[in-house]
């Protein structure tokens, strides 16, 4: 679809908060301000479309955000937007509002809504662009090599499983630790290595207990090691489930943590801020430019623009090479 002439751009993040939207959300309007084009904030995601709530934006509205976690336009899941007749209010807004651009940040989720909200205005002769900036802290966008927080959220884990490290060497203990993901182990492995883990289990490698935790552990207790961490991906299985199995199956006594929420907030680091800023940035040219329904991604560490529906195809894979360096990294080697 092509609309060079973008008037108003609407700006939203949808679906799980991740640190750096708000750098995301500061460098969409300052790059829109700084080429005359007017920005309205759509608050709560895409129910803020179907409900009129939005903010003008300008410059100053996006001072002192780069470095804050979470997003000043609230986010949210919006089951209302999967029906015709939920989008049919969200174009009126859009209609009602002169929003000739969007820039979506969010993962898949906020993608697929945002394709069906352009196919169906479009069936009305509104011309409306929308593209998509990939921010998740799970970083399971297959277009992207990289989404905005995951590396904030990764510190956060590795920062937390450092500290409960401190504790189980000194007590010569096991530690069960949940970390978040959805359905994919990007965090959990990417997390599980920087720590030194002795095993970590992800949803992409079917779980066998005897081989990726009672073998582990016991490895690991022959090499001489007294205290064990286990990194448990949410979508490979529940930690209270894991320690309760290593307790009852191996006869030490660990310690359950599950980091939940945790990772999804703070201050973003420099390279969520640096991504952020440019994706934004991209974004608004690409609509600037005449281009819709695309979606930013990072390939090789250059951005790239992709059609939304090829992107929403693309499937990313977890490198299992990483999961052999873990292994090769263990005191034992196994
Ligand atoms: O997608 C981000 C994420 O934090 C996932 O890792 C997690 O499974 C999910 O969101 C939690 O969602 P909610 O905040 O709705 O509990």
């Amino acid at each position: 679809m092509s609309n060079a002439a973008v008037k108003r751009i609407g700006v939203l993040t949808s679906g799980g908060d991740a640190p750096g939207m708000n750098a995301a959300i500061r460098s969409v309007v300052r790059t829109a301000m700084n080429k005359g084009i007017e920005c309205i904030g759509i608050r709560r995601g895409w129910s803020g479309l179907i409900n009129g709530d939005f903010v003008r934006l300008n410059s100053d509205s996006v001072s002192h955000i780069i470095n804050k976690g979470g997003t000043i336009l609230y986010t949210a899941r919006c089951p209302e937007f999967l029906d015709r007749e939920g989008r049919a209010k969200a174009i009126a807004t859009c209609k009602m509002l002169g929003i000739d651009g969007i820039v979506a940040i969010g993962g898949d989720g906020t993608f697929r809504g945002a394709l069906a909200l352009t196919r169906q205005i479009a069936e009305t002769g509104y011309n409306l662009s929308v593209v998509g900036v990939p921010a998740t802290i799970d970083n399971d966008i297959g277009c992207s090599n990289y989404t905005i927080g995951f590396d904030t959220a990764a510190n956060t884990a590795i920062e937390c499983i450092d500290k409960l490290r401190d504790t189980m060497q000194s007590h010569e203990r096991c530690s069960v630790v949940e970390v978040m993901g959805r359905h994919a182990g990007f965090l959990a492995l990417y997390v599980g290595i920087s720590v030194g883990a002795t095993a970590v289990l992800i949803p992409e490698r079917e779980v066998d207990f005897d081989r990726d935790v009672v073998e582990k552990i016991r490895s690991a207790r022959l090499a001489g090691t007294t205290h064990f961490m286990i990194v448990v991906a949410e979508g490979a299985g529940s930690a209270v489930e894991i320690g309760r199995r290593i307790h009852d199956e191996i006869g030490i006594d660990p310690r359950v943590t599950v980091l939940g929420h945790i990772q999804r907030g703070g201050a973003p680091t420099g390279r969520d801020r640096e991504t952020a800023s440019r994706m934004g940035y991209e974004a608004v040219n690409a609509l600037l430019a005449g281009k819709g329904n695309r979606v930013i991604g990072t390939k090789e560490g250059s951005l790239v623009d992709l059609d939304m529906e090829e992107a929403l195809a693309m499937v990313k894979n977890l490198e299992m090479y990483r999961y052999d360096v873990l292994e090769a990294l263990s005191p034992s080697g196994t």
